[in-house]
């Protein structure tokens, strides 16, 4: 592992040579000066996932631990708050929606980023688990900026504007989605979000592919199930192990994605009689452009 930075007490490394650092020494409960909080943030860009490792949180610490990196922004769906802190949410297998049944959450197990349904949606993701099953379900997340400088240059030209349609979730992937977003969405008077495919990074100016499948309607000039099936196609093309990594946690593990350059997934391969609850905390984004 290169070393990236190091104080008497911070230290961050690389985790593989395309995605992932990991930081170590630094107690996100206590203050910190302007240049950990530049050296972490740094390290979530430029490695698109950060692991902030030996942190013991209460939700509200939780929170505050987030800001640090922006302004959070609320979670779409609020019925599951952790300890009512509004910008904390949180993700469990054992969530009920409002009928008691199980609330799935089979989308979050698909390559996704997040809330590409709103006009800004968020830059940073936030994961910290409060309780994980004895193996398995980790997070998985995909440098989605090197996948896309790695496609063939006739696929980069195709993609590259290209615009997907945005709803809480698309017709196709209505059943195995929380019951509750598919009462809303067939309520909902809201127009679609447009966004672009191919977005390029605000702070970096690079490339990356970006979508959320559950949430695409339709790639605009294509009919639903034909943009399920291309999109399907894309991340195969594209998703490569060198680009990837899972992140099998630790209690005390806050794991940052950066949004604007990463894909990520929930892993389901675990006992689903034990608990995987993970706080989610978002920090807003900008118009994806
Ligand atoms: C998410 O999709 O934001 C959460 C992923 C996870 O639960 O691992």
């Amino acid at each position: 592992m290169s070393v990236l930075a190091e104080e008497p007490t911070l230290r961050i490394t690389k985790i593989k040579e395309h995605i992932g650092a990991e930081a170590t020494g630094v107690d996100l409960t206590q203050p910190i000066d302007e240049v950990t909080r530049q050296r972490l943030y740094d390290a979530l860009v430029d490695n698109v996932a950060l692991v902030i490792r030996d942190q013991h949180f209460t939700a509200a610490q939780y929170a505050d631990a987030a800001s640090l990196f922006g302004e959070l922004m609320e979670d779409q769906n609020r019925m599951y708050l952790a300890d009512g802190v509004p910008l904390v949410s949180v993700l469990s297998n054992q969530n009920k929606d409002t009928k008691g049944g199980q609330a799935k959450m089979a989308n979050n197990a698909t390559w996704h980023t997040d809330h590409t349904n709103q006009e800004l949606p968020p830059k940073f993701t936030c994961l910290y688990p409060v309780s994980l099953p004895d193996t398995g379900g980790g997070t998985a997340v995909c440098n989605m900026r090197d996948a896309y400088e790695a496609l063939p240059q006739n696929l980069k030209d195709r993609i590259t504007g290209m615009r997907t349609e945005n709803t809480l979730i698309s017709s196709v992937r209505m059943a195995a989605a929380n019951q509750d977003i598919v009462r809303t969405q067939k309520e909902s008077k809201t127009p679609p979000i447009i966004q672009p495919l191919v977005r390029t990074h605000p702070e970096r100016g690079t490339k990356a592919i970006w979508f959320h499948k559950s949430k695409t309607e339709r790639i605009i000039g294509m009919e639903p199930q034909e943009t399920q099936d291309f999109l399907e196609e894309l991340l195969e093309t594209a998703i490569k192990s060198e680009f990837s990594y899972v992140h099998e946690y630790r209690l005390g593990d806050m794991l940052m994605v950066d949004n604007r350059s990463a894909m990520h997934k929930a892993g389901f391969d675990f006992d689903h009689s034990q608990h995987r609850m993970i706080y989610r905390a978002l920090v807003r984004g900008e118009r994806p452009e």
